[in-house]
């Protein structure tokens, strides 16, 4: 009876290790269902949950501590960030759209070189253009609403009002559509724009700085690591560079045909 007792729990315990080890252990290369965002009961939201979901998407998803930071000096600091928006409006040199500082924080996130802070430009821009992405781009990707949360923030973090609404009419099902209907890119070149990698990285025309030169990545890493690299970036880490630096859901994002094709032009850069 005991021996009957331990055989049953064994095996068990056996079956839930497997089921876990395939639900978790391995890699999951299949990168089916397109983005769909997070779903957000924005109408029940307060206004402190509201800037607490925009501090997470700062922190997390916005991927915006990973130039806005103390260190490295790669962009300017964030704290302030209203009222200098207030300043940069009133900047004789300002040439955007924006009428006040939460329309400039905006501004800044979806064009970010409609105003580039002098000395931050791109490497011989002369200031002109800004290494920043557009953070509702494929790279990021983030929705009206979590754009929102993060002036929200910003506001809130650096002291004056919170100025923007919750937004209440966010056309979720239009998101999921639309997301539901892309067509799979048709070249690596477009691929690596969809997904905002040349935001980081020097590869083919585009001139990133944050993330190692890809431009022969081919020559020392296979087609194995490379497909790590982009599916669980904090695998491996390269020598100089932070871990959470680079999007960790482009396995959620890409279709596996996408993968592959990124995965084979890459190695193919000697
Ligand atoms: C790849 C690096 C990078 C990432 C990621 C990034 N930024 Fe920036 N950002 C910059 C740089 C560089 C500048 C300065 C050049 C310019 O004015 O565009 C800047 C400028 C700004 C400005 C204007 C600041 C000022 O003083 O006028 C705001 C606001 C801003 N970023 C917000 C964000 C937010 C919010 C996120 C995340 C959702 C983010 N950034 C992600 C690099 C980045
Ligand atoms: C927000 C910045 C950012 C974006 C966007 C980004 N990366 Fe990265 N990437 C990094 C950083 C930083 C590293 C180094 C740290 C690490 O390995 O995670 C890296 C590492 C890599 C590596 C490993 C390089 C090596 O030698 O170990 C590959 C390959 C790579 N990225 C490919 C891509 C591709 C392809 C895309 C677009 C689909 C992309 N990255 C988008 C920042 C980024």
């Amino acid at each position: 009876m005991r021996n009957l007792l331990i055989a049953t729990v064994f095996s068990l315990l056996t079956i839930g290790f497997f089921t876990g080890y395939s639900n978790y252990g391995i890699p999951q290369i299949e990168p089916s269902p397109p983005p769909t965002e997070e779903k957000l009961d924005l109408g029940a939201m307060t206004m402190d949950q509201f800037v607490a979901l925009g501090e997470r998407v700062y922190n997390g998803k916005g991927t915006c501590t990973l130039c806005h930071t103390a260190v490295g000096g790669r962009a300017p600091m964030l704290d302030k960030a209203a009222p200098v928006a207030a300043k940069r409006i009133a900047d004789a040199g300002y040439k955007g759209k924006a009428k006040d500082a939460a329309e400039y924080l905006r501004e800044s996130m979806l064009e970010p070189s409609a105003y580039v802070v002098a000395g931050f430009g791109k490497a011989g821009t002369n200031d002109t253009v800004s290494p920043m992405p557009n953070v509702s781009g494929g790279g990021i990707g983030m929705s009206e609403a979590e754009i929102a949360a993060v002036i929200a923030y910003l506001q809130d973090s650096s002291g004056v009002e919170v100025t923007v609404e919750i937004p209440q009419d966010v056309p979720e099902e239009a998101a999921e559509e639309s997301a539901e209907q892309r067509e799979p890119v048709a070249s690596p070149e477009d691929a690596i724009s969809e997904f905002g990698c040349g935001a980081c990285h020097k590869v083919g025309d585009e001139e990133g700085e944050v993330g190692p030169d890809l431009t022969k990545i081919g020559a020392t890493r296979d087609k194995a690591y490379l497909r790590r690299s982009i599916l669980d970036p904090n695998a491996d880490i390269g020598e100089g560079f932070e871990p959470d630096s680079m999007p960790p859901d482009y396995g959620t994002q890409m279709y596996a045909s996408e993968l592959e094709m990124l995965v084979d032009y890459l190695a193919g850069l000697k």
